[in-house]
């Protein structure tokens, strides 16, 4: 009987069945550590269409249709927008750009369609495009995976459907990228994932927050501080981080093992019965210096200086090119901003009679 519908369902459309699979994450806001700022930003423009949406119309405007997460890897960007569907109780669907390449190869278009459809149907949703420089280089640049005229064909259709997103269903995309440099620019034009959010290397105090995350169920000896650890860190992302926390677990398990072993023995030669051994205090409680020691010493700076300059450069050359995104710290006002472009006008009058008086 299995064997039957398994024949019937070619390989190709049963992953993208299980890639479709609408989901709702259990990454949760406590999961991921720092990023405080980029949270806030991400639950206003998710979370308020979706609560508030009676305050979007009376305001005749459009809620965001969606963010592109860069920066290096292993930094948090999967995993916010993971949080962030969970968080705002909304329906996932989560598609890998490699795979949607491979298994779209053909008749593309018509799946892209499908899948804002479903997206769509699962309303409200959050529609998240995972390793999108696969899929979104540049077009006439040649794709990742299928021949280029596939992946520009799937460009295309989906800067057309997000330009489609409105029509009163919540519908927000969320992009994600290690490469921006080599990113279709379209994808970023306004109304479409016009929110660009740079998720950096973390901080000495994100570097604490995610120390804390990983280690929030695991006791932990007083020898040792998140501080402490945070502070020789440096340049570690994420992911490295949490490699630290889970290898010294794993030695903190190895050494309770070891130890159970040890007293197993000595009841075995008759040194204490099973009551008397059961009854000693358990000798590797908590996961303490030593054990991150241990862990540290082969720890390692999965992202290097250089490429960490590059997201820099981007995010320099970003901010020249949209100046007016990115909060300010300095209050704007009109009245002012009309004084000094009064002052500017005067000053070119100023030059233009000199120029006239020289003439
Ligand atoms: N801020 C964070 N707090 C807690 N854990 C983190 C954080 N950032 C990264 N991690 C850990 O690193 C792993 C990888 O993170 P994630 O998949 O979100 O990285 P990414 O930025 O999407 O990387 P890539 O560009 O390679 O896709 C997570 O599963 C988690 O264990
Ligand atoms: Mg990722």
């Amino acid at each position: 009987m299995n064997k039957c519908i398994c024949n019937k369902l070619n390989v190709s459309s049963f992953l993208k069945f299980l890639l479709l699979w609408i989901q709702v994450p259990d990454i949760k806001w406590a999961d991921i550590g720092g990023l405080e700022q980029t949270k806030r930003e991400l639950q206003e423009m998710v979370r308020y269409p979706i609560e508030h949406r009676g305050l979007f119309e009376k305001f005749g405007m459009q809620a965001s249709r969606g963010v592109l997460f860069y920066g290096p890897p292993g930094c948090g960007k999967t995993l916010m927008a993971k949080a962030i569907a969970n968080e705002s109780g909304a329906n996932f669907i989560s598609v890998k750009g490699p795979e949607l390449l491979n298994m779209w190869f053909g008749g593309s278009e018509a799946n892209v369609r499908d899948l804002f459809d479903k997206a769509r149907a699962a309303s409200p949703c959050i529609l998240f495009f995972d390793e999108m420089d696969s899929i979104a280089r540049s077009r006439g640049g040649g794709g990742g995976g299928g021949s280029s005229e596939t992946s520009d064909r799937v460009i295309n259709q989906i800067l057309s459907e997000i330009d489609g997103i409105g029509g009163g269903k919540t519908l927000f995309v969320i992009g994600a990228t290690n490469r921006p440099d080599i990113l279709d620019p379209g994808i970023m034009r306004p109304g479409r994932l016009d929110q660009l959010i740079y998720i950096p290397l973390p901080d000495v105090e994100s570097r604490v927050a995610i120390f804390k995350a990983n280690l929030r169920k695991s006791p932990i000896a007083d020898d040792i501080t998140f501080e402490q650890l945070a502070e020789v860190t440096e340049g570690f992302s994420g992911a490295d981080i949490t490699e630290i926390c889970q290898r010294s677990a794993k030695n903190a398990i190895r050494d309770s093992i070891a130890a159970g072993i040890e007293r197993q023995k000595r009841v075995d030669d008759g040194e204490l019965t099973q009551e008397e051994a059961d009854a000693l205090p358990d000798s590797v409680p908590f996961i303490t210096r030593t054990h991150f020691e241990a862990s540290m010493s082969k720890a390692r700076r999965s992202v290097t200086p250089d490429v960490v300059k590059q997201y820099d450069d981007f995010t320099a050359k970003i901010k020249q090119q949209w100046s007016t995104t990115g909060s300010s710290d300095t209050q704007y006002s009109i009245d002012d901003a009309a004084e000094e472009q009064r002052r500017e006008d005067s000053i070119l009058e100023g030059e233009s009679d000199g120029d006239t008086a020289v003439m």
